[in-house]
């Protein structure tokens, strides 16, 4: 498990000291400089997206759809035996012992994700695992990376550092449909562009948790800026904050 001061799991020249918070909608280059950031500072990372998709891929393993009730959800949800690796180099999530990392970015898990993550129970559960998951990475100083919609606002409020990036939906589609094709997927823009819209609406406006920036986050507006420099403006801040050494 990633974490303690003496060791250093992931390579990399300085340690990151406690949290930081990445939450912000699809597309905007999350995943890329949140994993890119927790390697330059020798931190853990936690993709909690990839907890609600393979929740969502045990759902329809189970052979539930979106006319499933809550409670049938939840039971299967919570019931999964699901494992996050924290390896920023190489992040995996297992299902009963199967890598599921590839199959949890199938169409199948994205037209159902926002429904099963909006079901109460199942976000009390992950959020449980999730604060196991970061109290095992900070544990004697250690660091971590943690992407998401709510990370900043629920599941850890006081982060020291919390980040929401946005971009507009057209960018965010046209970044999709190229990990779509990159992955050998075949997709339409306009469909694509019509999820992400569908998604913002489900995940910003669900009861329980919506997606929106904490009031004490940088919001960083992603349409203009490469990864690269979001990953400097990332790394600048956390030395300023003193959470790096
Ligand atoms: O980041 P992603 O696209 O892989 O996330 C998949 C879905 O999971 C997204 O539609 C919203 C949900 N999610 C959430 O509700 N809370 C989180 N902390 C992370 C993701």
């Amino acid at each position: 498990m990633p974490g303690g001061t003496s060791v250093r799991p992931h390579g990399g020249q300085v340690a990151l000291r406690g949290v930081v918070a990445m939450d912000g909608p699809s597309g905007t280059g999350k995943s890329t400089v949140s994993r890119r950031l927790a390697q330059a500072f020798t931190a853990a990372y936690l993709d909690t997206g990839a907890m609600y998709r393979a929740a969502t891929l045990a759902a329809l393993r189970a052979g539930l759809t979106d006319l499933a009730s809550d409670a049938e959800i939840a039971r299967v949800a919570t019931g999964a035996c699901m494992k996050s690796g924290t390896d920023p180099a190489a992040p995996t999530i297992t299902l009963d012992g199967e890598d599921v990392s590839a199959e949890i970015r199938g169409p199948e898990v994205t037209a159902f994700v926002s429904a099963v993550s909006a079901v109460p129970q199942v976000r009390t559960e992950l959020v449980a695992r999730q604060h196991g998951l970061i109290a095992a990475a900070v544990e004697q100083g250690g660091g971590i990376v943690v992407e998401g919609r709510d990370i900043g606002t629920v599941v850890v409020p006081d982060a020291p550092l919390k980040v929401y990036l946005t971009a507009s939906p057209e960018v965010r589609a046209a970044r999709r449909g190229r990990q779509d094709a990159k992955a050998g997927r075949q997709t339409d823009l306009h469909v694509t562009l019509a999820d992400v819209e569908r998604r913002d609406r489900l995940d910003s406006s669900r009861r329980i948790s919506p997606l929106y920036a904490a009031a004490d986050a940088l919001v960083l507006d992603t349409d203009r800026l490469s990864a690269d420099a979001v990953l400097d403006r990332l790394r600048a801040l956390v030395v300023e904050r003193g959470l790096d050494g």
